[in-house]
């Protein structure tokens, strides 16, 4: 049948479907860019290639394990940080010879615990949170990895725990902190981490791609304007080197100069 055969309405239909098919597959283009949290226990969970990095990488401590699937019964389960995120932060600790840390929202305690094995006998991590509701899921955990002693566990706002830490004189003495608890806050953690750590010491805040929606944040949102500020002020922040990491909801690393 040639061209000219063929009917008007059959010619229109097929430029629209064409026109759809080829705005169709540009949208799907757009939409694969990854916008949003990839944690091996959330969108990451059937990807493939997330099981071929866990399957060859990850050396998670039997206890660990335990209180992974534990957590994974929770309904905030999203809170909790990817195992291969914890385990990289464990041996960025191990590198620098961590021996104080500071876990700055807690949950069920997984990193707190990954964290605490990865640091000497006489190590401590000083972990802050709000809630025992969470916490008590790990505790049996800690203390069943045998380095409860190790974990310094406040229950009040964190905010509050960083200033007392900073009143009784341990400026200037931890080498490792991890930010992850409520967002509007953010920047005051950092701000009271940057006191608490020595030089060389490492900040690791966590969710600084906040789903993808620092593209593009709403006035109304506080969490995601919070985030957005802090990400452009460290960027120029002169009393540090940085890191932006794409792994999990975003990581960045912040090295204390
Ligand atoms: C994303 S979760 C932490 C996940 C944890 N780092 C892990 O390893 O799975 C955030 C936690 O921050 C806590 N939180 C919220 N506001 C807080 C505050 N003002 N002070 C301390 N903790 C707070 C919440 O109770 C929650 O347990
Ligand atoms: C990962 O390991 C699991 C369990 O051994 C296996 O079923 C799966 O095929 C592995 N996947 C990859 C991509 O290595």
């Amino acid at each position: 049948m040639s061209y000219r055969h063929v009917s008007k309405e059959v010619l229109v239909g097929s430029i629209t479907l064409g026109v759809v098919f080829v705005a169709g597959y540009f949208f799907g283009k757009r939409k694969s860019f990854r916008m949003s949290i990839v944690k091996s226990h959330t969108k990451g969970k059937d990807d493939p290639l997330m099981q071929y990095v866990l399957n060859h990488s990850l050396r998670e401590h039997p206890v660990l394990q335990k209180l992974r699937l534990r957590t994974m019964e929770d309904s905030w389960n999203i809170m909790m940080v990817a195992c291969e995120q914890a385990q990289f932060m464990a041996n960025l600790a191990r590198l620098i010879k961590a021996k104080k840390a500071l876990e700055i929202g807690v949950y069920t305690g997984y990193n707190t615990l990954s964290m605490a094995l990865a640091l000497p006998e006489d190590g401590v991590v000083v972990a802050c949170d709000i809630s025992e509701e969470y916490t008590n899921i790990g505790k049996p955990f800690w203390k069943e990895a045998e380095v409860e002693k190790k974990i310094d566990l406040r229950i009040q706002p964190a905010l509050k725990t960083l200033d007392d830490l900073l009143s009784s004189g341990q400026a200037e003495t931890f080498d490792f902190a991890f930010i992850d608890a409520d967002k509007v806050n953010y920047d005051m953690y950092y701000e009271k981490s940057l006191q608490l750590l020595r030089k060389g010491g490492i900040i690791a805040i966590d969710n600084v791609l906040w789903g993808g929606s620092v593209l593009n944040p709403s006035p109304n949102d506080a969490s995601t304007v919070a985030i957005d500020k802090l990400n452009k002020k460290l960027h120029r922040d002169v009393r540090i080197t940085l890191s932006m990491l794409t792994v999990g909801d975003g990581l960045t690393l912040a090295i204390k100069i």
